[in-house]
């Protein structure tokens, strides 16, 4: 059996990155089937929402495959297909640079990964992106535009009467490009991160005009989100805009999650393995999050390889999961956790205790939470709970009604569960 290379130990799980190779998806059947037959609906969009690291950017880039024409997941997961798609496919992740649709659909348009390169390799969208946006036009193919307010060549001496709004443009040059015949399924523009959109007003009203005047566009969003009028922060009728191709990613079942470890560890040849005990671990602190898993399982293998031991154990993922914290490997979960925790000992018996009670409906009843917290040592946990709804500490909490709470992220409520406790319950 060949020894796998350390660099094959460093990516059998990949925390910091979505899954984009079939073979590595695991689960997620009836994901796959629904984004499937949206894919084929015609005049119809996709969202994909869910909880934070729950699997939302994975799910997209099977979209993009099975767009461009790749049917290996839907091989993978039994999804019958009699066909290859054939979009031109844009993926696009917003991060927290776009503030506004307009915003959006002007980088869509100029930049080179998205739209810009077709524009510059179709005459005809050069040429509309010319006459409707000289300014636009300037960005992607270098002339057409002022260039510090001096006309830059001949080509530009020709009036350029208007900039039209961005909507216009952008509806005309992808109508160009559709016509132009590149791709026989028309344009899938994937939109990642679009939570993070500032404020996305307009979008919903600007894809649905562009429903009628430019229907092979179809695009696909993806957020953090309970659902789609909280992702587009709109209500008018987006519901008909994204009929019944509205995908809601819950938490990924215990089978799944094994999927993922078994995965990693056929990379390696299975030359290094979890056991039982590790596995068991694992799955019950991820509640159903797959990025936990790659965090944790990618840390003990990294341990074990180290250390040439072949099989990790129930202790082995305890230590991991202090080193883990120690060495502030999620900084923003790790950031979250000091935060609410401070310089309080009892602070966090109670964010422990409150994490602990939570059912699974995500409500946290509070009598059974101070209990818990009592048990512990602290009496007074009302007045902690007081303080970790403030912005202070992060607000990671907030009441729901009398006597129930929830965590607002269930990402950070399983690294409450799998983090070790910074002080000693009963320090000051
Ligand atoms: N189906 C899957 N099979 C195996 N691993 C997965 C799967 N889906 C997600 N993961 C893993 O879980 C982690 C989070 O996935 P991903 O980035 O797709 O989530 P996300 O919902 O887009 O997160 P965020 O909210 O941070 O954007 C990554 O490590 C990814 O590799
Ligand atoms: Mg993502």
């Amino acid at each position: 059996m060949p020894t796998p290379s350390i660099s094959d130990i460093e990516n059998a799980f990949i925390p910091a990155k979505e899954i984009s190779d079939s073979a590595k998806f695991a689960g997620r059947e009836s994901a796959i089937e629904d984004v499937f037959y949206a894919l084929l609906a015609e005049g119809s969009n996709i969202a994909i929402v869910g909880n934070r690291g729950i699997g939302k950017t994975s799910l997209a880039r099977q979209v993009v495959a099975i767009g461009s024409g790749d049917n290996s997941i839907l091989e993978k997961v039994g999804v019958k297909h009699d066909q290859k798609l054939d979009f031109l496919t844009i993926y696009f992740a917003c991060g927290n640079s776009i503030k506004s649709t307009d915003q959006l659909l002007e980088t869509l348009l100029t930049s080179a990964s998205c739209l810009g390169r077709w524009i510059y390799d179709i005459p005809q969208a050069s040429k509309v992106m010319e006459s409707y946006s000289p300014k636009f036009s300037a960005k992607i193919l270098g002339v057409g535009g002022e260039l510090g307010g001096v006309k830059a060549n001949e080509n530009t001496s020709s009036p350029a009467l208007t900039n039209h709004s961005v909507d216009v443009v952008f509806s005309n040059v992808v109508g160009a490009i559709v016509e132009a015949g590149v791709a026989k399924n028309g344009i899938l523009i994937l939109i990642d991160e679009f939570d993070q959109i500032a404020n996305p007003d307009g979008f919903a009203s600007f894809i649905k005009a562009l429903a009628t005047n430019c229907p092979q566009v179809k695009f696909c969003i993806v957020g953090v989100a309970k659902d789609i009028q909280s992702l587009m922060r709109e209500h008018e009728s987006t519901d008909r805009l994204f009929a019944g191709s509205i995908v809601s990613l819950d938490p990924m079942n215990e089978k799944e999650l094994q999927e993922i470890i078994d995965n990693a560890e056929a990379s390696i040849q299975n030359h290094i393995a979890f056991d039982f005990g590790a596995r068991k671990r694992i799955i019950g602190l991820a509640q159903g999050h797959p990025y936990m898993v790659h965090l944790i399982g990618k840390f003990a293998l990294r341990e074990s390889y180290k250390a040439q031991r072949y099989l990790i154990s129930l202790e082995d993922i305890n230590a991991t999961l202090a080193g883990i914290a120690e060495k502030k490997v999620d900084p923003v979960l790790e950031g979250k956790y000091r935060r609410a925790v401070g310089s309080s000992s009892q602070r966090e018996t109670v964010l422990k205790a409150m994490a602990g009670a939570r059912d699974e409906a995500n409500e946290i009843f509070t009598t059974n939470a101070y209990k818990a917290a009592l048990d512990m040592g602290v009496d007074n946990a009302s007045q902690y709970v007081g303080q970790l709804v403030t912005d202070e500490y992060g607000a990671e909490i907030e009441k729901i009604r009398e006597r129930f709470y929830r965590f607002k992220d269930s990402l950070f409520h399983s690294y409450i569960m799998a983090r070790p406790r910074m002080y000693r319950p009963g320090d000051a």
